[in-house]
C-alpha cells in the first residue's frame, strides 16, 4: 500500500528513535526537562520570538495560541476552511468562549477589501469585537497552498491599524518556507503567536509548539496544564522534534516534487500546487478511493467530490511514480 492519506501518518525512522533513546530528560511540569528546553528554545529563535512552548497536538498548540490573543466574548476571524474552524471540533469555543467568523477563498489566501467588510471594530461591552485575524500557512484543505510573504505583511499592517491581532497555524509552515524560501523569521515577523507541527511533515511521532513573548507562553503554560497537556519525562519526544528539525526540513522539496507528479498524473495543473498536497476533483469521492485502494494507493475522501493525496517521509520518488501510474489509469 502506498498511504498518501495524510503526512502525519510517518513512522519514526531508525536515526530518530536513537535520537529519542539517547535523550536527556527531566519532568517538564517542573520546567526540568532539558530537551524540551533546548527544543522550545531553538523553534522561539528559529521564529524570531521570545519564547515557546511544547505541547501534544497541533490542535492544542492552536488552542492556547488563539486564547493569548482572544478572551471570552470576542471574536477571531479566519478561512472558511481553516483547521481551527473545521477540525477542532469547537474547542476554540468551548474552551476559550471565543466565536469565529470566516471569509471564503479559493485558495485559502486573504482578501483585505472583504477582511475590511468583516473586520468587528470595539463598540463597547455589548458587542463582540474582532480580537484577533488567523491565517493558516500552509493551507491544508485548500491543497497546502502558501500565503504569500507579501499578504501577510498586508495582513499585519491591516491588524496593526486597528488594534487586532495575528495568529498563524503553521502546522506546515516549514512546507511553506521551503517551497518559497523564506525565511522562518519573516514568517514570525507577521504574527503575535503562531502555531508549529513536528508531527506532519517533518516526520515526528507527536509534538507541536506554540510561539510567542515569554509573557504570552508563561500564561499558555498554565492553560496547557489545564487542559491536561502538562508532560512529564518527555524529552524522549523533544528529541525526535529536535532531530526532525536537523534533518527533515530541507528533504521536503522533494515531498513537494512527488506531489506535482501525483498532479500531473490526476490531470492537476502541476503549477498549482504549491507543496505536498494536491486536493481533485472526482464525481465520488468515495468510489474514487476506494477504487484507489483495490489498486494499492491510499487517499482520503475530504468532500462528496474530492479527494486529497498528500506526500511525505515514508513515500519516496518510486513509490509515487507508483501512484501516479494507479492514479492516471484510475
Ligand atoms: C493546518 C493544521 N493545523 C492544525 C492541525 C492539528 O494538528 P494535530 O492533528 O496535531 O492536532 C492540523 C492537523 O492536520 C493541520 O493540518
Amino acid at each position: 500500500m502506498i498511504d498518501l492519506r495524510s503526512d502525519t501518518l510517518t513512522r519514526p525512522t531508525d536515526a530518530m528513535r536513537a535520537a529519542m533513546a539517547s535523550a536527556e530528560v527531566g519532568d517538564d511540569v517542573y520546567g526540568e526537562d532539558p530537551t524540551v528546553r533546548a527544543l522550545e528554545e531553538r523553534v522561539a529563535e528559529l521564529f524570531g520570538h521570545e519564547a515557546a512552548l511544547f505541547t501534544p497536538t497541533g490542535s492544542m498548540a492552536n488552542v492556547l495560541a488563539v486564547a493569548a490573543l482572544v478572551v471570552p466574548g470576542q471574536e477571531v476571524l479566519c478561512e472558511a476552511r481553516a483547521h481551527i474552524a473545521r477540525a477542532e471540533l469547537g474547542a476554540h469555543g468551548a474552551v476559550s468562549g471565543l466565536t469565529m467568523r470566516t471569509w471564503s477563498h479559493p485558495r485559502g489566501g486573504l482578501d483585505l477589501a472583504v477582511l475590511e467588510e468583516l473586520f468587528a471594530p470595539d463598540l463597547g461591552p455589548f458587542f463582540v469585537r474582532t480580537a484577533a485575524i488567523s491565517v493558516e500557512n500552509t493551507h491544508n484543505f485548500a491543497g497546502g497552498t502558501v500565503l504569500g510573504l507579501a499578504d501577510l505583511q498586508a495582513l499585519r499592517a491591516f491588524a496593526d491599524d486597528r488594534g487586532a491581532a495575528v495568529h498563524l497555524d503553521g502546522a506546515r509552515i516549514w512546507n511553506a518556507h521551503v517551497a518559497t524560501g523564506t525565511p522562518l523569521a519573516s514568517y514570525g515577523a507577521v504574527a503575535d503567536v503562531l502555531a508549529v507541527c513536528l508531527s506532519k511533515g517533518l516526520g515526528a511521532p507527536v509534538g507541536s509548539l506554540l510561539v510567542g513573548s515569554a509573557e504570552q507562553m508563561d500564561e499558555a503554560r498554565v492553560r496547557r496544564k489545564r487542559l491536561g497537556g502538562g508532560m512529564r519525562q518527555v524529552g524522549v519526544l523533544a528529541a525526535a522534534g529536535l532531530h526532525a528539525l536537523e534533518h527533515h526540513v530541507a528533504r521536503l522539496a522533494e515531498d513537494h516534487e512527488h506531489a506535482r507528479l501525483l498532479a500531473e498524473a490526476c490531470g492537476v495543473d502541476p503549477a498549482t500546487v504549491d507543496t505536498n498536497i494536491v486536493v481533485h476533483d472526482v464525481d465520488d469521492a468515495v468510489t474514487f478511493v476506494k477504487a484507489a485502494a483495490d489498486a494499492g494507493v491510499l487517499l482520503s475522501a475530504v468532500g462528496p467530490r474530492t479527494v486529497r493525496m498528500v506526500t511525505h517521509l515514508d513515500v519516496d520518488r518510486a513509490a509515487a511514480q507508483r501512484a501516479a501510474t494507479v492514479l492516471a489509469a484510475l
